[in-house]
Order: structure tokens, then sequence, then C-alpha cells
């Protein structure tokens, strides 16, 4: 990971000051290497914060279409996800499966965590060049297929644990011709079901061109959306942590995801992917491929009071490892 520390003066105005005269390098360096650690400097609030990431990047955004439930914290920055610590976040490009996913993202450490819960890190330029390139020119062929089901709020209560926050909460309207207007405006197609729930499809390419560098990259969420992605994950997690705590969440994600195989039509799954050609499932195979690809290339340093991490969005992928106890990691995303 590239680290950039302070030379002396650790003051946040120190570190705006050398942002400001070192931006255009700092920027060919996040393109070269991805990712960018600032580490060492004082910041202490979610406004240091968003100032430092003001300074990167004027053009900060705040509106959300993510599956992941977060809370505002300043006018830019928010928690980056208010899911139980012992979910594990698949690598991922944010919003990757929209027309708009943002450019660069920020993260920083407001609440250091003791017990895991670091934001790693993968190069997805790297996953695209190694996978095999039969399963490569597949996904390039026949593009990818996203699908969310929702509840709302009237919906009866879901057991689902892999249920999305609602509807409702992600549109931030209870008004459905508010939410197919926003839909139009993202390609999706929106149907609304019984109990008040709402799918929504959409399809995408699976990888994408890097805007400066040329590069082809692995760029959709099937190691997210997928039903045996998070099962897939957590025995990644459990070999990394070898304790019982991720033993126990492994074995019970599997489990789960075994009776859903038997149960559950895929299509019904609060989330999924298959091909976007002819609606045919994609082999758990694949997904396995590319997360074992991706656990290969994943750099995860623990969270230190006060860093910084900046990602270039459209060759790089987070991600977030389960965590016990204190834990607040808040995030702001450019266009
Ligand atoms: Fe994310």
């Amino acid at each position: 990971m590239y680290t950039v520390t302070p030379n002396g003066d650790s003051s946040k105005n120190a570190l705006i000051d050398r942002l400001v005269s070192d931006k255009d390098d700092l920027k060919t360096k996040l393109i070269e290497n991805g990712a960018i650690l600032l580490r060492g400097y004082e910041l202490r609030t979610p406004e240091d914060f968003e100032d430092v990431a003001l300074v990167l990047e004027p053009g900060l955004q705040n509106n959300y279409a993510g599956t992941s439930p977060r809370n505002s914290r300043t006018k830019f920055v928010h928690s980056a996800s208010e899911l139980p610590g012992h979910y594990p976040i698949m690598q991922h490009c944010e919003m990757s499966f929209l027309p708009t996913a943002p450019r660069f993202l920020f993260f920083y450490c407001f609440v250091e965590p003791n017990d895991g819960g670091e934001t790693p890190v993968c190069d997805f330029r790297k996953v695209y060049a190694q996978m095999d390139p039969k399963i490569r020119d597949e996904f390039e062929r026949r593009g990818v297929k996203l699908i969310r089901n929702y509840t709302g709020p009237n919906t009866k209560a879901s057991t689902d644990v892999y249920q999305l926050k609602r509807w409702d909460e992600l549109f931030k309207t209870t008004d459905h011709a508010v939410v197919e207007e926003e839909c139009k405006k993202n390609d999706l197609t929106a149907t609304w079901l019984e109990d008040d729930k709402l799918k929504l499809v959409n399809s995408r390419p699976a990888m994408q061109k890097h805007p400066e560098t040329g590069e082809m990259v692995w760029f959709n969420h099937l190691q997210v959306f997928h039903r045996e992605a998070a099962a897939i994950e957590y025995r990644h997690v459990f070999k990394r942590r070898r304790d019982l705590y991720s033993l126990k969440y492994m074995l019970a994600l599997n489990t789960i995801t075994f009776f859903k195989r038997l149960f559950k039509k895929p299509s019904d799954e609060a989330m999924h992917m298959v091909f976007a050609d002819n609606d045919s499932e994609i082999p758990r195979s694949y997904v396995e491929h590319v997360q074992n690809l991706i656990w290969d290339n994943m750099e995860a340093n623990p969270w230190k009071l006060g860093d910084v991490l900046m990602i270039d969005n459209f060759s790089t992928s987070h991600g977030r490892l389960p965590y016990k106890g204190p834990r607040d990691i808040l995030v702001a995303w450019s266009a």
C-alpha cells in the first residue's frame, strides 16, 4: 500500500497544505496504485475528514443508491456500513451495478477496531488479468444481471438474514412514482410485488475499461450478490482468523446456503446475479474462482485512529472483514 505520513508536522493544516501542493502527484500515484493511505495525521472528527476529502475531491456527493444501511454524519460523510460486525462485506467497486458509480472513495477511521474490521482492498485489474480466460470470456460475452428483492414499510417481518434495507429506506420516500422515476434514471427495472415488496433488476457489462490507463477491470458485484458468495467468503475469513467466532459463522452461512439451494428460488433471494443474455445461473465454481483470485490479491491492513484511505473506485475494490467490539469507519465519495 502506498502510504503518506507526516514530514514532522502532523496537524490537519499541514496535511491540507501538502495535499494542495502535491495534488497532481498524489492523483497520479492513486491511479497507479489503486489506493493510498494517509497515516499519522491528527484528524479527530468527521468534519476534519470531510475537510481533507474536499481538498482532494471538491465534488463530493451525498446521494447513495447502494445496498448497505448508512447513517449521515456530516453533509458528505456517512458511516461506511451499519451492517452487524459478523457480516462479511465482500470486495466490490462501489455501486458498480449502476451507470453512475463514484470515481473516488475516501474512508476514515474515527474509532479504531481492536478485533478484526479491516477494510481490505484488491486491485481488480489483477483479478481481470489472472482470471481463467475461458471464464473471463464468458462473462465478457454474456454480461451480468443483478436481482434485488426489497421489503417495504408494510411488509410482514422478514426472517431472511440476508435481507437488504427496505425500499423506502433506499429511495428515502414511500411514493411509488418517485421510486419508479429514480429507477428509470438508473436503468433499473422495478416490479412491485405482493406484501409491499419491490424487485429491482438490471443488466451490466461484467468488465470495464479504466478511463485513464485503458486497462481492463473486473467491475461487477458477482462476489457480493451471488447467493453462494457469503458462504464462500466465510471460508476465506476462517482460514485467515482461525478462531471460534469465524468457525461459528462459516458453519451457519454454509448451512443456510445449503438449505436455500434446496428450498428457495434464486430469483427470490434478497440479492442474486445471473448471466444477462439468457438468465441462466452462474456456476458456483465461477464465484469461487473469482473469490479465490480476490483473496490472493487482497491487502488487509489493521486500521489506525485517524487513517484516511483513498481509493480509485474504477480499479480497486474494498470490503470489510468481520469484527467484534467498537469500530467506526466513515466514508465519502465523489461523482
Ligand atoms: Fe462499499
